[in-house]
């Protein structure tokens, strides 16, 4: 006997950045976050899930390679969805798992990876089990990020109090904002040096900057981002997505020891889009990085995502690597 389901699930982008958990077992953060989820035309995880009586142990193929299936990740995840499950075989050892599931873009982009990942898995996991809980609570057991990959659109995980609290809400959808464009610009693709789990955790420890962040500014910024995003006012969710991304960088700075996720090229972008902007007289691109020096470009509309591009083009060509110190309008 064979249940198989297979779904797919889109990448996120934070605009206002999670760093940070207060109970490190619940995956309760230090301050609530927010995302749009990318088209799943575009960057998506596809999993499929199998449950039969004919294997002999579970097993989890990751863009194929077999990774362990034990891990503490895993294994909360799945306990959960047993624990909603309405089928009658969920505690039947009989029956094993085989979890296979792919990215189709490079796992060690650092493309937020985890948080599709971890989504695509628990929904598929409640497919095949009935599993009636919130979802996103349980994917962010898995990944913190992934619970926003949950719904499509503009989406916040509110940080709650405990893990029936602290779930994302969807707060616009997919078709809310259509002319906002993003584009991901891959500025390498190792893979990160201190990962996000492990540099939270020291920044935690360690920043006084965080603590500051969490209690006195995201509180009031993601107040003002719903605001800015449900009143489609470009020029503000701009201004508060660089804000938070460096304030979030600055945050890693401020970690003993200082942990540097951006790069020169990443530093680059940054004054490419500022002098941009400043050019068009209102915001039309806000850059964002994560863990990474990876950036991620959300654009107004078409029309500046066409400028952007051959901007892009001009200063980063790969062929010949940075051709200008800075960007040329600087100075004017
Ligand atoms: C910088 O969700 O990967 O991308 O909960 O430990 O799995 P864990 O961390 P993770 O952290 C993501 C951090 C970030 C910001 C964000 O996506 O909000």
């Amino acid at each position: 006997h064979t249940n198989i389901v297979t779904c797919t699930a889109p990448v996120n982008i934070a605009v206002i950045k999670y760093w940070g958990k207060k109970d490190e077992k619940l995956h309760i953060p230090l301050n609530s976050s927010l995302s749009a989820s990318l088209d799943q035309k575009d960057l998506k995880t596809t999993t499929s899930v199998v449950a039969g009586t004919d294997f002999t142990e579970d097993e989890l193929w990751l863009n194929g390679k077999k990774e362990n299936v034990e891990s503490k990740r895993i294994q909360n995840v799945l306990r959960l969805i047993r624990e909603g499950s309405t089928v009658e075989w969920k505690d039947d050892p009989n029956y094993k798992l085989r979890i296979v599931s792919t990215n189709n873009f490079p796992t060690a982009a650092g493309l937020a990876s985890s948080a599709s990942g971890y989504c695509c898995l628990v929904y598929a996991l409640a497919q095949l089990y009935g599993c009636r809980s919130d979802l996103s609570a349980i994917a962010r057991l898995g990944s913190g990020s992934a619970c926003r990959s949950m719904y499509g659109g503009w989406v916040a995980w509110e940080m709650g109090r405990d893990h029936e609290s602290s779930v994302a809400v969807q707060v616009a959808d997919e078709k809310h904002w259509p002319e906002v464009q993003i584009l991901v610009c891959v500025v390498s693709d190792v893979q990160k040096h201190t990962s996000s789990s492990d540099g939270m955790q020291q920044s935690v420890r360690t920043s006084k900057l965080l603590a500051d962040r969490a209690e006195n500014i995201v509180p009031k910024r993601m107040e003002e981002m719903k605001q800015a995003i449900l009143t489609r006012d470009f020029h503000t969710f701009a201004d508060l997505t660089m804000k938070d991304s460096d304030s979030f960088h600055a945050c890693c700075a401020d970690t003993q020891p200082p942990i540097y996720y951006m790069n020169n090229v990443s530093h680059h972008i940054v004054s490419l889009v500022q002098s941009y902007n400043k050019k068009v007289g209102s915001n039309k691109v806000a850059y964002t990085y994560d863990a990474g020096p990876n950036a991620v470009l959300y654009i107004a509309d078409e029309k500046h995502m066409v400028e952007m591009l051959k901007l892009l083009h001009i200063y980063f060509n790969p062929s010949e690597g940075v051709q200008r110190e800075r960007p040329f309008f600087d100075n004017e």
